[in-house]
């Protein structure tokens, strides 16, 4: 968290402070419903669309007594007579306490936080970071694995505008993972996440074949969406967006306790198939992101686990 308590980017937090908040979201997940933000007001602003990190942001915020404000479209705010990030950011800053933003450019959330008198929750920015995601994907994989530690995550598809394989690479560098990342050519892992590694220690192993002999070592094995929103080339895009797709019969050789994740939305990189399997865990973990946002709500506003407990 920075000065004013934003969460802009994984990176910042320590492994006490990500353990802190497992903890937290535990918690919630005991009991989502307290009403510990009677009086406060959280704006969703969301530049870009979103289904899950909008709806469970405000079901958090609403299970915790908060009242919402916001807008799911850029199009019906003042933005399209031209005005600025800055400015709106002010506006709002006038009207709530904390300030949940997605935008398509990435830093938007870091200068948002620098002018905010606020704090400004990252819920995406870009191709860049999206940090209340890999908390809620820690959570996830602490309530399937029982542990962070020492495990293999298998990421797949589109590593290099996937913002959430990014902002779980940066997380995990406590918990000494080791990860494969799986994508073609054209949407392999960025040298600077790759580098990120190299400097935390953090093991990594890059493949394109993607079958049940690769899919045997995975203890988690998170798939992801090719983002077509991201491309300047069309094209491209039809040439990579059906190169991997998870079958059932692709699970054959899967380690009893693995488990399938993914941020969602799916487009058809998960066969519906794979649903009915054991190792599907996508929906619950779509679950966990309420949990885990009432703890980040929470904790930016300074509100502690002691006080929650009471
Ligand atoms: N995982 C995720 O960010 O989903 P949405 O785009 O629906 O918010």
């Amino acid at each position: 968290m920075s000065e004013n308590r934003s969460l802009v980017s994984i990176a910042g937090l320590t492994r006490e402070k990500i353990l802190y908040l497992m903890e937290m979201a535990s918690e919630f997940e005991r009991h989502p419903n307290r009403k510990i933000l009677d009086g406060r007001v959280v704006a969703t602003l969301f530049f870009e669309p979103s289904t899950r990190t909008r709806l469970s942001f405000e079901t958090a915020a609403n299970r915790l007594g908060a009242r919402v404000i916001g807008f799911a479209d850029p199009k019906i705010t003042s933005g399209t007579k031209g005005e600025t990030l800055k400015d709106t950011i002010m506006m709002v800053s006038n009207y709530s306490d904390v300030i949940v933003m997605r935008h398509y450019l990435e830093g938007a959330a870091l200068y948002a936080s620098e002018l905010s008198p606020v704090p400004i929750v990252n819920a995406g920015d870009g191709a860049h970071q999206h940090p209340s995601q890999t908390l809620l994907d820690l959570y996830t994989i602490i309530q399937t694995q029982g542990t962070l530690e020492n495990l293999n995550i298998y990421l797949v598809g589109d590593l290099k505008y996937g913002r959430t394989v990014h902002s779980l690479i940066m997380a995990m560098r406590h918990f000494n993972p080791t990860f494969h990342f799986i994508a073609p050519k054209e949407l392999a892992m960025p040298e600077e996440y790759k580098q990120y590694c190299d400097e935390h220690g953090i093991r990594y192993v890059e493949h394109e074949d993607f079958n049940e002999d690769v899919i045997a070592g995975a203890d988690i094995l998170y798939m992801t969406r090719v983002q077509r929103e991201r491309f300047s080339d069309l094209m491209e895009y039809e040439r990579v967006k059906d190169v991997y797709v998870l079958n059932a019969a692709m699970l054959s050789k899967a380690k009893p306790n693995m488990r399938i994740l993914h941020p969602l939305p799916r487009v058809n990189e998960i066969a519906q198939d794979v649903d009915n399997t054991p190792y599907a865990y996508y929906f619950e973990q779509a679950r966990n992101g309420l949990y885990a946002r009432e703890a980040i709500i929470c904790d930016v506003l300074g509100i502690t686990l002691e006080d929650i407990k009471k």
